[in-house]
């Protein structure tokens, strides 16, 4: 049976929110990493260094903070419409098909998306930025500057990497020609 007007449009609400969430959560991300990073080397005095990064990952936490609060509440909307909007019934467990195990891999690693997140944002971030602030004041050695800036790194990387890998697996479940069959 083909969807009202109504249920589609609130489809298209929710997906065009999940994606200017994911827009305003990953986008920055690639900012920071390729354009500020390499960028902010360049500046001379590590006192307006430190200030600008402080200010600036504030900001990204703002920016990231919305993105992700619109992820979560139009993904949450969408995986409760699942069934209703393709018609699955209630017959079908949500593992029998692809679109669920797909799922519960991306939820798996939105876990530990957010581990990556607040362990950057809350530990490794800010302590790069005082390893960096200390080293200018000749209070941190080279070593410790560069063992902050190294996990600092892996984690950027590996949120990336997993931010990226879950809007594949989005878009596995939105295909539906590949995700509504048997698992
Ligand atoms: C609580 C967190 C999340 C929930 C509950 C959720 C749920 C969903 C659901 C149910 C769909 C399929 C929509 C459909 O069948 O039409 C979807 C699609 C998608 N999701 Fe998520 N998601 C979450 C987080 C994320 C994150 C963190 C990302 C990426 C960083 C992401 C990227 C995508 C993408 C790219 C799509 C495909 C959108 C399209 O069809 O164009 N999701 N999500």
């Amino acid at each position: 049976m083909a969807n009202s007007d109504g249920a589609n449009i609130a489809h298209i609400i929710a997906i065009w929110c999940h994606i200017l969430g994911i827009a305003l959560f990953v986008g920055p991300q690639f900012f920071l990493a390729l354009a500020w990073v390499p960028v902010s080397r360049g500046i001379a005095d590590q006192s307006v260094r430190v200030d600008l990064m402080r200010k600036l990952t504030r900001r990204f936490l703002y920016l990231g903070g919305a993105g992700l609060f619109l992820i979560v509440a139009a993904g949450s909307y969408l995986i409760s419409d699942w069934r209703d909007y393709y018609n699955i019934g209630d017959d079908a467990s949500f593992t029998s098909l692809r679109y669920g195990v797909v799922f519960i891999i991306k939820m798996n690693l939105f876990l530990v998306l957010l581990v990556a997140l607040a362990l950057h944002s809350f530990v490794v971030g800010p302590r790069l930025v005082d390893r960096i602030e200390a080293h200018a004041k000749g209070g941190a050695t080279p070593a410790q500057l560069k063992s902050a800036r190294m996990a600092s790194m892996g984690l950027s990387i590996a949120g990336l990497l997993i931010a990226l890998a879950m809007m594949v697996l989005g878009v596995m479940m939105n295909t539906t020609d590949f995700s509504l069959r048997a698992s």
